[in-house]
Formats: structure tokens, sequence, C-alpha cells
């Protein structure tokens, strides 16, 4: 699908010029200066009429008359998008943004996931989100951490390639606490761990390597790795957790990324025997492991098994942490644990890309991880996610119990709900969206079944039960054509 493009027209209501003159000289004023490109779509006509507080006419008129001048074109039931430029590039000396944002190796998202980020902020319930709702952010904590940090600033300068050298010492203590042992040295502060995923990408991986994940995989998500062509291999996984043993022996560049507490999007655990198998076959085979842990604290049943970084003698595992999903994702903060030589290539390559992750929000992290009451802090938003947990498996039971099946996640935010393979999912995540529900389908994960992933932790649990209701009738609809 099309992007859609940014509208934020200004309507003039006392000007002289009639409003649908107005708005062909805004469509032609973004096309030229290059905001808008070629093949990009524009709101419904019904979308910008309600927006505006206009008449439908004169969204009508002046769309008529862009097609008619050829900037845009209207095809019945695929909406309105922009046509062309080449007339306005005649006109000006606008260089040709429709060749130059394509041209770079960072490849687009996919369509479904730029649907999501767009519709993200104007979407009533989110289904979707990976983050904690505003009533489970923990205001008032980081509330205290912000005005400490404001007091402790004496200046605002750039950090040591690491980062924050007490953030570091802090992490070491709470790595301990998972049975972690490590040193400052060890650690690298990230924007992040998305941050560290790109690292590892530009600074370790060969071009053409091969990644291994779940079949349904996070990772298979974003498109970091497009950009050196790395070969996705989906592994199977079996109720101990990830069937390592189909990776072959192999003198080709091969590594694993894996989820192994509450993955996203199946909401799994591996066992502790998976856990030591995995790296005994790693140290064995030399492979490399890449060990998300961005769930670990957020346990809702009992504390989960030790990282495999806890297991790891040999140095196989680049460890991945964040507060994105148990404090704030807006911190930007994320830390990578690995090897030396490691940790400083991509400081390194780091300090080229943005001279260090914020310091505000690393000296906050250092107040919050270290409050006396952060453990009680966590503890709460445990109880409340587990309340969420039980009302969402309560929604889902009395509105899809007859039609489709979902895991009892341990921890985390997420419920894999498998559907009927007859229904349609990209029908369904758009017939979800125009009635107010966004909801990630397991495709964009890579999923081989039909599946959506549904959070828990940003809608409350009225609005849970709202959207699992809308969804249960669409399927409905679906299944009974
Ligand atoms: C498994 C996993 N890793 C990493 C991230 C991104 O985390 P961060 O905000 O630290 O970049 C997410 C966010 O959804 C995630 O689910």
């Amino acid at each position: 699908m099309a992007q859609t493009v940014q509208f934020r027209w200004q309507p003039q209501r006392e000007s002289a010029t009639p409003l649908y003159q107005q708005l062909i000289t805004y469509c032609v004023t973004q096309i030229r200066q290059g905001n808008w490109l070629v093949g990009q779509q524009l709101p419904p006509q019904r979308e910008l009429a309600q927006t505006y507080r206009v008449n439908r006419s004169t969204i009508h008129t002046a769309i008529a008359e862009l097609q008619a001048l050829g900037v845009v074109m209207t095809a019945h039931g695929r909406g309105t998008r922009v046509a062309s430029n080449s007339w306005s590039t005649l006109l000006s000396a606008t260089p040709d943004w429709q060749r130059w944002v394509h041209a770079g190796e960072f490849s687009a998202n996919q369509p479904t996931i730029q649907t999501i980020n767009q519709r993200e902020f104007t979407t009533p319930i989110r289904l979707s989100t990976g983050e904690l709702g505003p009533d489970l952010f923990p205001r008032r904590a980081v509330q205290t951490a912000m005005h400490q940090a404001a007091d402790q600033l004496t200046t605002l300068n750039y950090l040591p390639a690491l980062g924050s050298l007490a953030l570091r010492e802090a992490l070491v203590q709470r790595l301990k606490t998972w049975g972690v042992q490590t040193t400052v040295d060890n650690i690298l502060i990230t924007s992040g761990s998305l941050q560290a995923l790109q690292l590892i990408t530009a600074a370790l991986l060969k071009p053409g390597t091969t990644v291994y994940t779940a079949a349904a995989s996070y990772l298979r998500s974003l498109r970091v790795l497009e950009s050196v062509q790395a070969k996705w291999a989906p592994l199977p996984v079996d109720e101990q957790g990830l069937a390592y043993w189909h990776i072959p022996v192999s003198p080709q560049p091969q590594l694993l990324y894996t989820v192994p507490t509450f993955d996203n999007p199946l909401g799994t655990v591996m066992t502790v025997q998976r856990r030591t198998d995995l790296l005994t076959f790693a140290q064995k085979y030399q492979l490399p492991i890449i060990e998300d842990t961005a769930y670990q604290e957020l346990w809702l049943d009992q504390r989960p098994p030790l990282p495999l970084k806890a297991h790891d003698t040999q140095g196989n595992v680049l460890y991945l942490g964040t507060v994105s999903k148990d404090l704030a994702p807006g911190l930007r903060v994320g830390w990578l644990v690995g090897p030396q030589a490691v940790v400083a290539r991509l400081a390194d390559v780091k300090m080229q890309m943005d001279y260090g992750a914020s310091t505000l929000s690393q000296q906050t992290l250092v107040n919050l991880l270290t409050a006396p009451d952060y453990p009680r802090t966590l503890q709460r938003l445990r109880d409340q996610l587990r309340e969420r947990r039980e009302a969402a498996l309560a929604s889902l039971t009395a509105t899809l119990g007859d039609l489709a099946t979902w895991n009892r996640p341990a921890g985390g935010f997420y419920l894999w709900v498998q559907l009927p393979a007859k229904v349609e999912l990209p029908r369904l995540f758009q017939a979800a969206l125009a009635q107010g529900v966004l909801a990630n389908p397991g495709t964009v994960y890579g999923a081989p079944t039909n599946a959506l992933r549904l959070s828990y932790a940003y809608a409350t649990p009225a609005e849970f039960r709202r959207g699992v209701t809308i969804l249960a009738t669409l399927i409905r609809q679906q299944l009974s054509r």
C-alpha cells in the first residue's frame, strides 16, 4: 500500500481566494517542494472534508482540478494519489527527490508497519502497541529521577564512548541479579536496543550473513538487516524453545537472534535445559548469539530462567537490554554486553553516528535504577500487567472462544492469536483500522501461519474488550461469506 502524505492544510476562511483554490495551491506547493512524492496517497475526500470542516464539494472540486492538471490521479476504490511532479520540476529548481529517496541502502519499512506507525497516534484502540499505556507509566518515579538529574548537572557535554560510567556501574549491579558477571568495559550504552541491532549490522555483519531466528520474530518486522542483504533462516520452535539443532555446521558467516524470555511476538520462554544445550552447541560451533532481553523483567507468574548470557563462559553472546518495555521507551536508552573488542568496535561506530545516547536520559536512568523503591516500582507494574493479562484472556474467551486459539503468556505484553486459515489478514487489518482498532498481523513478523499479535499493555481492559469484540465481528463476517 502507498504511503499517505502528511496533510496539514491551513484554510484561510477570511481570504478572498475560494477555499478550493487555496487547497489546490497547497497541494501543488507540497509537490513542488518535494514534500509529497509520486505514488503517495492523499487522505480520503470524506476525511479531508471532516478534518477541515469544509463542504465535500470544495474538496471534490479541488481534486477534480488537480486531476485535470495531471497532478493527482484518482482510481475507483484506490483513492487519490500524487501522479506527477515533472511539470513542477520544470518550473523550479527542486531536485528530483523522487529518485533520491529510494537511492540509499536502508530499506523502507514494510507497508503494514508504515501504516501502523502513521495511524498509531490517531487510532482509538491500540492493540498493536508494545508499550506501557499512560496509566501504567511510573510517572512519579520518572519525575523524581528527572528532577534529580537537573540538580546534578554540572555540564551537559558528550559522554565517554561507552556511555555514562555511573550508568554502566548501575547496570553491572543490575546484571548481577540476572546471573551475568560483567564489567563496565564490557557494556556499551545505546539509543535503545534497536540501535544496538543497527550497530551490529553496520559493524559486524558481512553482506550475505545468514541470520537464524524463530519463524515468527521481532527482528523480521525490522528492515535493519536488509541493508547488508542478510539471509533469513527460520527455525522451528517446540515447547522448550528454539530448535537450534536445525542450524547446519557451515564455514559461511551465520548467527542466531533470539528473545528467550517472553518472546515478541510469540510470548514463549526457553527452558533452562534448552538454554544450556543451545550454549553448548554455540560454543562447539563458534556461533554468535544476539540475546534480546527486552521483556525479561516483566514476569507475571514466576521469575524466568537466567538469560543465556549468565551461562556464557566463552563470550558467544551479545546481550541486549533496554528500559523501553518496563519503564520508558522515550528515554531511548539500551545497553549491549559483549566481549571488549566487540564493544569497543561498536562504540567507535556509534561515536561516528551520534556521539552517544542522550546525557540527560542516561543520568535519569542512573537515578531510577539506584532509587531505593525501584524494585517496588517494577513489582507494581507486574501486578498491574497481570491484571491486564487476566482481563485480556477473559475478553478473548468471551469474543473469540469458538474461533481462535491463543497462548497464556507468562510475562511480557503479547497474545499470539491463531485464526482460522480462511481469514484474510490484510482485509481484517484494514477493516479493523476503519473501525478504529489497530492489531498487528502476524505476517509482519514473518509468521507462516494466520495469526494476530495483540498487546494488553497499552489499551485499558475496557478498550481491549471493545477492540476484540470488533475483531470478532469482522472475523465472523469474513467466515460467513
Ligand atoms: C524484542 C524487542 N527488542 C527490541 C525492541 C526495541 O527496543 P528499544 O526501544 O530499546 O529500541 C523491541 C520493541 O518492540 C522488542 O520487542
